[in-house]
């Protein structure tokens, strides 16, 4: 059967170039995979007190069952004021708990940050990495993604405009692939 990628992006704008690079990614994976992006805007922020009174909303629950159909997650995300944005921190920290029950835990991954401007996300990328260390999600270190002047790298259809760029981005899909074979647990 096909290996399946949680695809999670960090941005819920409806024009994101994140999202749209995300999508280019997914039409760029090897064929025995099958990426799949996963919602993560609905998520109530978290607060511990749901998992310890055994309350916990709804769509955590459906998060964290659903998480567990994957075998690698792919992040791809904008960076706000240098850092992760808070939709894709907080599913992280849904997932990562009740303690000892981490939906992350030894699962392989890789992180691609997005932005406009020049500098390309990378105060996102490494922050989030920080995170996925604690985690234990062995991260894909090369080839590293630090996709910059996003605005310029689609069509009105969201279809990359740039056949270099769609090289790079099909040889981090398929890097991926090897990385998550030798790594899963
Ligand atoms: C930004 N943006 C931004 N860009 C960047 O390269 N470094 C940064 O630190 C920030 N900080 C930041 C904070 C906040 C609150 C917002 C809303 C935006 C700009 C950001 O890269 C731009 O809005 C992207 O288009 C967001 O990604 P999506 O939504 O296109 O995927």
């Amino acid at each position: 059967s096909k290996k399946k990628i949680g695809v999670l992006v960090g941005s819920l704008r409806k024009e994101s170039f994140s999202r749209k690079l995300a999508r280019a990614l997914m039409a760029l994976a090897p064929a025995a995979w099958e990426p799949e992006e996963i919602e993560i805007g609905q998520l109530p922020l978290y607060n511990q007190d749901f998992d310890d009174e055994g309350t916990p909303p709804a769509a955590w629950t459906a998060f964290r069952q659903h998480m567990q159909n994957f075998d690698a997650v792919l992040f791809v995300t904008p960076e706000y004021n240098r850092s992760v944005p808070a939709v894709l921190k907080n599913a992280l920290d849904v997932g990562s708990r009740p303690y000892g029950q981490s939906i992350w835990d030894g699962k392989p991954g890789a992180v691609i940050s997005v932005s406009p401007g020049a500098l390309s996300g990378f105060g996102a990328n490494h922050h989030l990495r920080q995170s996925l260390v604690f985690l234990n999600v062995p991260t894909m270190q090369q080839p590293e993604a630090y996709i910059g002047n996003a605005a310029e790298l689609f069509d009105d259809s969201g279809a990359l405009t740039n056949e270099n760029t769609r090289q790079f981005l099909k040889k981090i899909m398929e890097t991926f692939a090897n990385w998550v074979e030798k790594n899963s647990i």
